[in-house]
């Protein structure tokens, strides 16, 4: 089976989705947030400040080409689909589920959060020009499911009819 990407904007659920999913399936998951702070032993927010948003997103375009490409389900960053090489190797390699969330949802999931650089300051402003900017590039995906007011088993086993 080819590898399955879920793509989607910061609080879509990729991560708790993609877990519930590996489980169901019985397929490892990989996080390429969570590869990346292990591999350069930094936070997220540690590389942003550090190092900056253009180093994160080569660490981005260089992990998604190192993982591997059967039998994994891969949740990715939700601004992994801003680099066309990322969008076009993830649809070549996989099966890439786009996990929609609508806006006025995804502002509550993210009002208390903290853990995101970019989402420092203006919050919604942020959330809604970067969900504009970034839904066209997450419509390329082969697959999109609505998560707005839904479970994540009723969710899961919604990804699972459709493969
Ligand atoms: C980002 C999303 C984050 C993380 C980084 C940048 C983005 O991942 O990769 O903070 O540009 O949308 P999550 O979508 O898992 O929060």
């Amino acid at each position: 089976m080819r590898a399955i990407y879920l793509t989607g904007f910061m609080g879509a659920g990729k991560t708790t989705i993609g877990q519930r999913l590996g489980e169901v399936l019985q397929l490892p998951v990989i996080d390429t947030d969570a590869y990346i702070e292990q591999q350069v032993g930094k936070t997220i927010t540690e590389i942003f400040e550090e190092e900056g948003e253009e180093a994160f997103r080569t660490y981005e375009r260089e992990t998604l080409k190192k993982l591997p490409t059967e039998h994994v389900i891969i949740t990715t960053g939700g601004g992994i689909v801003i680099q066309e090489e990322n969008r076009q190797f993830m649809r070549e390699h996989g099966i890439v589920i786009y996990l929609h969330c609508e806006l006025h949802e995804l502002f509550r999931r993210l009002a208390d959060d903290t853990t995101r650089p970019l989402l420092m300051e203006n919050k919604q402003k942020q959330i809604k020009q970067l969900f504009e900017q970034r839904l066209p590039w997450y419509r390329e995906a082969h697959m999109t499911i609505d998560t707005t007011n839904r479970t994540i088993d009723d969710i899961v086993e919604n990804i699972v009819s459709l493969l």
